[in-house]
């Protein structure tokens, strides 16, 4: 078997900490649930952990807004609390990769209170002030610059005044964030998901943006990307990821394929791999996202091809459809019908049949569905918040609401489906965001009893990534030409090649290649697969094939 970095035939599942598992009654997961279910995600065999922000904070982004790095949020547990999942966890031989966000801080940080405290303030310059604001528009509401009384100055919060951006030029903020960063990685944490981070390099000067429909500018092209990031990025390699030899994942939305080569080129000692969103913003949801739309396939096949083709032999893809920010997949790719669970596997064979490390979503593993919000007071994230506000200017209540409740980040932040109890088993209290209607039979406890359930299909190939090289390392080349909803691609070492192929859609699709010839079956979704033997792809039928070099 190859050896390369542990990380590059991985697993990562994401766990989403509110939403995982409560062991408290308080209706919020926490850390020890986490450490209670363990030895579930052993069971599946996944390598690794991303545990959401569990950092002390004033909760307004659900923990994205960190008032305090260095302790646990009671709400979550305590630093004890932490110790333990970590020991646990590496006893099961599960890694456990955390989440960083040191773009912004909360406004309630100990560093931006003393920021605001008065214009000669020794943190002052740790956070970014003007006297007039620019255009910008926020990410989650209003304006990007957030006036302060006290200072009589305005402060640069992007995604809100909650959550104001720290100074990266200050060499003083980023002596502190490196030292924060290696206590931690002292504790033995082997890695890090870094939120936002292709934001952390400012410009200069602050020129108005292109307006958009807010009413406000925007900042991307300016923030996003600027070189300077690179320089920050790689010294924080040196002062933290080298010395503890971390995994490191950057959150990289609008990141170009050659940025994103920049960030993961091993000899530039970034980071291990970006997440990139052109995949999944292709229902608009990159410019725009609330409008309804679903992804076209054959623009889908050629974008995933090309970050495949250029980037998976210079540098590295973190490879996803699911997170914490995103719709479920299943619902926006595949069927919530009679075929969901089929759907569910085609897609993850598409996924997993890639080149890069793969990130799994909680109950992803087992099909689950957007939520189906029926009422606004259901919704529970910021962003959508503010949103359904101001699409009820534009809208009738019942359009916007059908537009919130499937593009909102809260379809992928109902509870965890455990079993068939109350509340799915997530917690016994009452839960702060309602529990998916459906858990009575799509749930982790029944399908981890059952051959054929979405799980075990994933179970099965986190085991194949682990076993084959070629699945693992094999070069990525798409077969071209084929129907718009047959996605087909192969996998290419010397000794074995692999044939994906994927049929998107809910008909069955006639589909013959030469490239099937001599081949056999390693992997498929259905029992009686006609496509070897009549070139039939059945309804979301998925086949990973083999076939080995003659040597
Ligand atoms: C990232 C997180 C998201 C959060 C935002 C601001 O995009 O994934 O959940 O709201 O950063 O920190």
């Amino acid at each position: 078997m190859k050896k390369k970095n542990w990380w590059q035939r991985a697993v990562i599942y994401e766990i989403y900490l509110r939403s995982f598992r409560d062991s408290n009654r308080d209706g919020v997961g926490d850390l020890p649930g986490i450490t209670e279910k363990l030895p579930y995600l052993a069971t599946l065999g996944v390598d690794a952990i991303w545990i959401t922000p569990f950092y002390e904070s004033p909760g307004f982004d659900n923990g994205y807004d960190i008032s305090d790095y260095e302790t646990v949020d009671p709400l979550y547990g305590s630093n004890e609390d932490f110790d333990r999942l970590l020991a646990e966890a590496h006893r099961l031989g599960i890694r456990v990769i955390i989440d960083i966000v040191v773009n912004h801080t909360s406004d309630r940080h100990p560093w931006f209170l003393e920021s605001r405290t008065s214009r000669m303030s020794p943190k002052r310059d740790w956070y970014i002030w003007q006297d007039e604001p620019n255009n910008w528009g926020s990410q989650f509401d209003g304006s990007a610059w957030h006036y302060d009384e006290g200072s009589g100055q305005y402060y640069l919060g992007l995604f809100s005044g909650a959550q104001p951006d720290l100074n990266w030029k200050n060499p003083e903020v980023r002596e502190a964030v490196y030292s924060m960063m290696a206590r931690w990685a002292q504790k033995g944490v082997d890695g890090f998901r870094l939120d936002v981070i292709s934001l952390l390099a400012k410009p200069d000067v602050f020129d108005d943006g292109a307006m958009t429909d807010s009413g406000y500018g925007t900042w991307h092209a300016q923030v996003a990307n600027n070189p300077l990031v690179h320089e920050y990025i790689h010294e924080m390699h040196e002062r933290v990821f080298a010395p503890y030899s971390l995994m490191t994942v950057g959150e990289a939305s609008g990141v170009t394929l050659e940025e994103a080569l920049k960030y993961s080129a091993p000899e530039r000692k970034e980071l291990s791999m970006v997440f990139q969103f052109e995949h999944v913003g292709l229902d608009g949801s990159e410019l725009y996202k609330w409008t309804h739309g679903r992804i076209p396939v054959e623009a889908l096949k050629q974008v995933m091809s090309r970050w495949q083709l250029e980037l998976s032999e210079t540098g590295w893809n973190g490879l996803f459809w699911c997170n914490h920010d995103q719709p479920r997949i299943v619902s926006r790719l595949g069927t919530e019908g009679p075929l969901r669970e089929r759907s569910a596997k085609m897609l993850a064979t598409c996924l997993y049949g890639m080149k890069g490390t793969l990130f799994l979503y909680q109950g992803e593993e087992l099909g689950m569905t957007n939520a189906h919000f029926t009422s606004a007071d259901q919704l529970r994230d910021v962003e959508c918040l503010h949103a359904y506000e101001t699409l009820l200017d534009r809208y009738p209540e019942e359009e916007a609401l059908s537009i919130v409740a499937e593009k909102t980040r809260d379809n992928a932040r109902t509870p965890m489906l455990w079993n068939a109890g109350p509340k799915a088993g997530f917690s016994e209290g009452e839960p702060w965001i309602p529990v998916n209607d459906g858990y009575e039979t799509l749930n982790a406890e029944e399908q981890q009893g059952r051959s054929d359930s979405v799980f075990a299909y994933h179970r099965e190939l986190i085991r194949l990534r682990h076993e084959n090289d070629c699945l693992a390392f094999g070069t990525f080349r798409p077969v071209e030409n084929t129907p718009e909803p047959v996605y087909a691609y192969l996998r290419e070492d010397p000794d074995e090649t692999l044939l994906i192929v994927c049929n998107f859609a809910e008909e069955e699709v006639f589909f013959q290649i030469p490239e099937t010839s001599g081949r056999k079956v390693l992997l498929g979704n259905i029992p009686d697969s006609r496509f070897l033997t009549e070139g039939v792809l059945a309804p979301f039928e998925a086949l990973i094939l083999t076939r080995k070099t003659d040597s």
